[in-house]
């Protein structure tokens, strides 16, 4: 598929927050005039304004778990009436939202830019604040909190399995030891710890901060960033109408190996090498549309560095399902 035929306005396009590979979103969800669509990660509403801009006849459903999201969604909602909804939910909790049979769906995974650049959530250790990595503030332990409360395997399995960091070690060490002491709840004090004890090139010299692995998989962990995600790709596929496409953008490989076999399961295919499921046990119920994920341009990449480590995958519902057994 080509996607340079499809049109960005300039208002989205050059705005701040700059949605990830959106002419190719478009291509695959904007497929006619009157389009019913599902955002489930509205962030700074790129996508959402873009597939509203898209034809005068798309109604957009949107929702963020964020409640600083519900700000961000005023001016779509003056701007365009009954044909934007927003809905303050959690995309695990799809099965909340009344609406089904979606033309669209897509789920943009991860932080806004918004989130990263606000000191008082925690998410960077580019500033000073409070190490709180809640997606929702309302609800469940705060970085720090969980970094002085949690099993040692649950902070294990936040830095070695979510992190992938390979000193996960000796920097699950440190955290342990660094407990009751301050350090834990405060981002840029986290982060000179886990730097002291983490390996790789010295940080100064690097690109990378030897802290971005740990500060990942703890924000996994805080989140339960891969549970939502496992329970949301049903909850968006029953939402489909028949011929409905599902597009999801992920940002690193354990949320990609999820979608993937999703995906694969969905259309009929062994979910991974070891899969040996019998063909005749598999049920076809979506047409696989993106083969390998779709990365972003290196024109997109030079613009908006965030964009870098994106894949979108993408599946369309089959029109006719097959019966359940
Ligand atoms: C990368 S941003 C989306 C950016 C958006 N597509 C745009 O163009 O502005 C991801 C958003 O998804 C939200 N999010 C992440 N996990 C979520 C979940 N489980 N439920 C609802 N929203 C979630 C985050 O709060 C964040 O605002």
């Amino acid at each position: 598929m080509s996607f340079a035929c499809v049109d960005i306005p300039n208002s989205i396009a050059m705005a701040d927050h700059q949605p990830v590979l959106l002419a190719e979103v478009l291509a695959f969800l904007i497929t006619r005039t009157h389009s019913k669509l599902l955002d489930c990660t509205f962030g700074g509403g790129g996508h959402a304004r873009a597939f509203l801009q898209a034809s005068s006849e798309t109604h957009v459903t949107a929702l963020d778990c964020d409640p600083e999201a519900a700000g961000r969604a005023l001016p779509l909602e003056a701007e365009f009436g009954k044909r934007f909804r927003f809905h303050d939910l959690n995309f695990g909790e799809l099965d909340q939202l009344e609406a089904n049979d979606f033309d669209g769906i897509l789920l943009d995974l991860g932080l806004s830019s918004f989130q990263l650049d606000t000191a008082e959530r925690g998410f960077s250790f580019r500033f000073e604040g409070p190490a709180d990595m809640r997606l929702d503030p309302r609800v469940g332990q705060s970085a720090g909190e969980f970094l002085e409360k949690a099993t040692k395997v649950a902070i294990v399995r936040a830095i070695r399995d979510y992190g992938e960091e390979k000193s996960w070690r000796r920097v699950v060490g440190a955290i342990l030891s660094a407990r009751g002491t301050g350090t834990l709840g405060d981002t840029t004090r986290l982060a000179a710890l886990i730097a002291s004890v983490a390996g790789g090139p010295p940080w100064r010299t690097s690109r990378i901060h030897p802290a971005t692995k740990s500060f990942q998989g703890i924000r996994i962990a805080v989140n339960r960033e891969l549970e939502n995600l496992e329970c949301a790709l049903p909850l968006a596929f029953a939402k489909l109408a028949p011929g409905g496409v599902l597009a999801v953008i992920s940002f690193h490989s354990l949320e990609d190996r999820i979608v993937k076999r999703f995906f694969r399961r969905m259309s009929g295919k062994p979910e991974h090498r070891k899969d040996s499921l019998p063909q005749q046990f598999r049920i076809c119920r979506a047409n696989l549309l993106t083969n390998r994920p779709v990365r972003p341009t290196e024109e997109e990449k030079a613009r908006n560095p965030r964009s870098r480590s994106a894949r979108l995958r993408v599946l369309r519902k089959l029109e006719n399902q097959p019966k359940e057994n």
